[in-house]
């Protein structure tokens, strides 16, 4: 992977959402979801208007926000199949500047729907072409833990995808594939599609095997992978059941601190290719 950094402007074309990144692995619980919430709620309180869009049928980001999924009527769902524009749909959250597309009760089902429609992996990115809502600078997307339509939706309608990666012995197992579907899409789907960076979550570095980890991903995707790393961090796991962004429930803990440091290395990422036109 050449592209450590997006190297292009904003296409006109969305200029109203800004830069769109997918948060991506096929691997459940290594923490897509911690830091879809916690870094956009950095960005945040840092003034930047932000959409998070739940595209994970278990709704943990949804909850995570303080959301009741049952109570959702419109959501990713609604969106994807085109019944309700993006602008509708979305949510204001407690969090200032932070807005919410939450995860539909029936989006375990949408896969499914999918598979008989023709374009299936673009109704994301439909969905943006023809948004009209207020101005955001970043959307965050949750994918969902596997590589399916809902992921590579995602993929079709981001600037860029963001790795995490949970720093433990099999981190790196199971990464080729996904670096195969982001190679797959780019070459059908996507050709714009953007390696944005890897972040190494749950890092314990008094354990030496979790060192090894991060010297061997380090070693082999050099600055892919952002500097700043999320240490484990009971308060990172306790803050969800609040229903709020760590940085909320515990701003001095050192996962609040963690999210806030790497939400300004990522800000540095996008802000070297320059800011919305
Ligand atoms: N840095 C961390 N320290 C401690 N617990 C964490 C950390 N990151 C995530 N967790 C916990 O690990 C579990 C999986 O994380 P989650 O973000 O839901 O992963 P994913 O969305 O990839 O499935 C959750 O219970 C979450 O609270
Ligand atoms: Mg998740």
């Amino acid at each position: 992977m050449k592209h450590a950094v997006p190297q292009r402007m904003f296409h006109v074309k969305h200029k109203n959402t800004g830069w769109i990144t997918s948060i991506a692995n096929q691997k459940g619980g290594v923490g897509k979801t911690t830091s879809c919430i916690n870094l956009a709620a950095s960005l945040a309180a840092q003034g930047k208007r932000i959409l998070l869009i739940d595209l994970d049928p278990q709704g943990n980001t949804t909850t995570g926000l303080g959301i009741d999924k049952q109570a959702v009527e419109s959501g990713t769902y609604e969106v994807l199949m085109g019944e309700k524009s993006l602008q509708n749909a979305l949510v204001e959250t407690d969090c200032e500047h932070l807005f919410l597309l939450s995860a539909s009760m029936d989006l375990a089902g949408l896969e499914i729907e999918l598979v008989e429609k023709k374009d299936r992996e673009h109704c994301l990115r439909q969905a943006f072409l023809e948004y009209d809502g207020r101005f955001f600078d970043h959307v965050l997307i949750d994918c969902p833990p596997a590589l399916s339509i809902l992921t590579l939706n995602a993929l079709t309608a981001s600037d860029a995808v963001m790795i995490p990666l949970q720093t433990e012995f099999y981190a790196m197992e199971g990464l080729s594939q996904l670096m195969d579907t982001i190679r797959r899409v780019r070459s059908s789907l996507n050709p714009d599609l953007l390696m944005d960076g890897i972040l190494l979550t749950m890092v314990d570095r008094r354990n030496n095997l979790a060192q090894q980890v991060e010297d061997e991903v380090r070693g082999y995707f050099g600055e892919l992978v952002y500097k700043q790393v999320i240490p484990r961090n009971v308060r990172l796991s306790e803050a969800p059941s609040y229903g709020t962004p760590v940085m909320y429930h515990d701003a001095r803990s050192l996962g609040a601190e963690a999210y806030l440091q790497f939400s300004k290395e990522f800000l540095l990422r996008y802000q070297a290719q320059g800011e919305v036109e």
